[in-house]
Formats: C-alpha cells, structure tokens, sequence
C-alpha cells in the first residue's frame, strides 16, 4: 500500500497527486480498503473454483450431505465483516472529525463562489479572481460563501471538497505540503457555465508567500496571470472599522468592553455568548453575520431588541470585512 502513495507522490499519472497532508489520510484509508477488497474477492473467487471442481456431477460416488444449518458458522461470518466495517467506520470518522474540526489557523482567506468565477480575498485587502496563493507547511483557513447559487469548492489534489452556499458561511482546513499548481473545481452544477468555473491553486514556499502578500509578484514556478491580481487595499479589518464607523455602529457598540444599548464588540469571538432565552452558542463568523442581517434573531441576554437590520444594505464583501474587524478586537 505504501508503493501506491509513493508512487502518487512522485507525481504518476496512475493516481492523483498528494497535496495537502489530508491527502494523506484519505489516500491511506482508501488503500486499505482496496486491499481488503482484493483479499475477499480473491477469497471468495478461490474458494468458488475450490467448490465447483470438488463437487461437479463427474466426481460420482458421494451423496450429497443434508445439512440444516450451521450456527457456528453463521456467526462467525457475521462477526467477522461486522468488525471489519466497525473498524473502518472508525477510521473514517477519526480522520474525518480531524480533518473538519476548526483549528487555529495560520492563515485565513476568504472565498466566495459567483456564477461563475472564484473571488479570493486576503487579509491584507489583497484580492485575486480564480487564483489561489497559499503558503506550503502552513495551516490554511478558507472562510466560504456564495454570492448567488449553490457552488462547491473542490481541490481534488488536497482530497478537500465544501459546499458554498449563499447567506451563510462554511470552512475548509488544509495543510499544503508541495510547492505546486493545482487544479480548483466547482463541483455542483450551477447553470451554463458551470464546467468553466475552474480555479488554480499555487503553493508557495512561505517567504514567497508572504513577499507575494506584499507586492502581489512571484518569482519561480508560479506565476501569476496578467489580470489575475489587483494591487492590495486597505487590511479587510480596517475596511471593517470604516463601515462600523459610517453605518454608525459605535454610538451603540463599543469596543473597549463598555456596555452601551449594544454589547462591546471586542473579545467575544471565540467566546461564549448568552441569549435572551438562556441559549448560548460560541460566537463565530455565522453568529456575526446573522446578528449584522437579523439582530434580533439571537438577542443577547440583558440588551433591547433596538438594533436595525443591515439585511440588502451590506455587500458579501463588506459582511466579510465586519467580520474581520471583530475579530481582530481582542
Ligand atoms: Cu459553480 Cu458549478
């Protein structure tokens, strides 16, 4: 099994290339199961031959023995698959809990899927269209929504794939482990020009990255396509503060924990919140988004129900450049 992985690695054209070290965990666990695959066909197919030669109507002089049924039997080739399938199911699961739980990335972008493009957006207030720059050995964060329809994001090289889906966020965690190209698919249908949504995803080794962060240049194997990248604006978090300051939002929020009619909107992402009702959930970039959209949705316990909403007023981009600012407010 581990010539397979091997040999993927050195990049044949039997299976896909490893990208990510999620690559690795599912590439092992598929492995495993085309190996016990083979043991039971080849099991199953021997012993068949075995029975159709022994028992064929030219080995005359035996009379066939009437059996009623076999309990030991019966149990044993019940308990046996049933283990084998308890057994991959955990593993399954293991690697899949570990490979969807939120981890404290290193670095966080922002994706949003429009008929039919890929938009990316970077901290920094860097902005690339259909390609995405990502730092190799580091923990990648995408933040995921859609402007319009149904997308899905799919990296078949990393063996990652997430629905993106409008009005609400999703997330996918990565770790690349090659400086490479790598191909982005949509892989749900999502009108006419659905099969030219493609996207590319360019693994940098880290000081390139972060040079590329800055200039918006790499030297070497990837290079960035002409259009491809606009010149950084402002930090998305500073973009944030702007639209909290012109929408008028501190007059009731602060953000040195002062409690005003709002709730202070540093140190709470991340953190545990009350509602109303007793509730509590822990705030994270889909609580900030439906409390800017629909304030009184999920009412903090002890503030009025006076907030407005901000629902067709605020842009994707702009939601995601709030968000960005709470949470840069320790
Ligand atoms: Cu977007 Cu298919």
């Amino acid at each position: 099994m581990s010539w397979l992985i091997a040999t993927a690695h050195a990049g044949s054209t039997i299976t896909l290339p490893l990208g990510s070290t999620e690559a690795y965990r599912v590439d092992i666990l598929h492995d495993f199961l085309w190996g016990v695959s083979i043991v039971l066909l080849l099991g199953t197919t021997i012993g068949m031959l075995h029975f159709v030669r022994k028992y064929h109507q030219s080995q005359k002089g035996r009379e066939t023995a009437y059996i009623l049924g076999n309990h030991t039997l019966e149990f044993i080739w019940t308990i046996i698959p049933l283990i084998l399938m308890l057994f991959i199911f955990g593993w399954g699961y293991k690697d899949y809990m570990a490979m969807r739980k939120q981890k404290n990335a290193d670095i966080e972008i922002g994706v949003t899927g429009v008929q039919w493009r890929w938009d990316f957006q970077y901290s920094n207030g860097r902005k690339t269209l259909n390609e995405l720059y990502v730092p190799r050995g580091k923990n990648v964060k995408l933040l995921m929504t859609s402007q319009d329809v149904l997308h899905s994001f799919y990296l078949p090289y990393m063996r990652i794939k997430q629905d993106v889906v409008p009005g609400m966020y999703t997330y996918l965690n990565f770790t690349p482990t090659d400086v490479s190209n790598q191909p982005v698919y949509c892989a749900e249908f999502c009108g006419t020009s659905h099969s030219d949504m493609l996207a590319k995803v360019i693994v940098l080794e880290p000081k390139e990255f972060d040079t590329w962060m800055v200039t918006g240049k790499v030297s070497g194997v990837a290079k960035s396509s002409p259009g491809g990248v606009e010149p950084p604006a402002k930090p998305l978090a500073e973009v944030g503060r702007d639209l909290y300051s012109a929408k008028g939002c501190f007059a009731c929020h602060a953000v040195d924990g002062t409690k005003k009619i709002g709730p202070a909107l540093n140190g709470i992402f991340g953190h545990e919140v009350e509602f109303a009702d007793g509730s509590k959930t822990v705030v994270d970039e889909n609580y900030i988004r439906r409390s800017i959209l629909e304030p009184q949705a999920q009412l903090v316990k002890g503030y009025p129900p006076s907030m407005p909403t901000f629902k067709g007023l605020l842009s994707e981009e702009e939601i995601a450049a709030m968000v960005a600012f709470i949470k840069a407010q320790k």
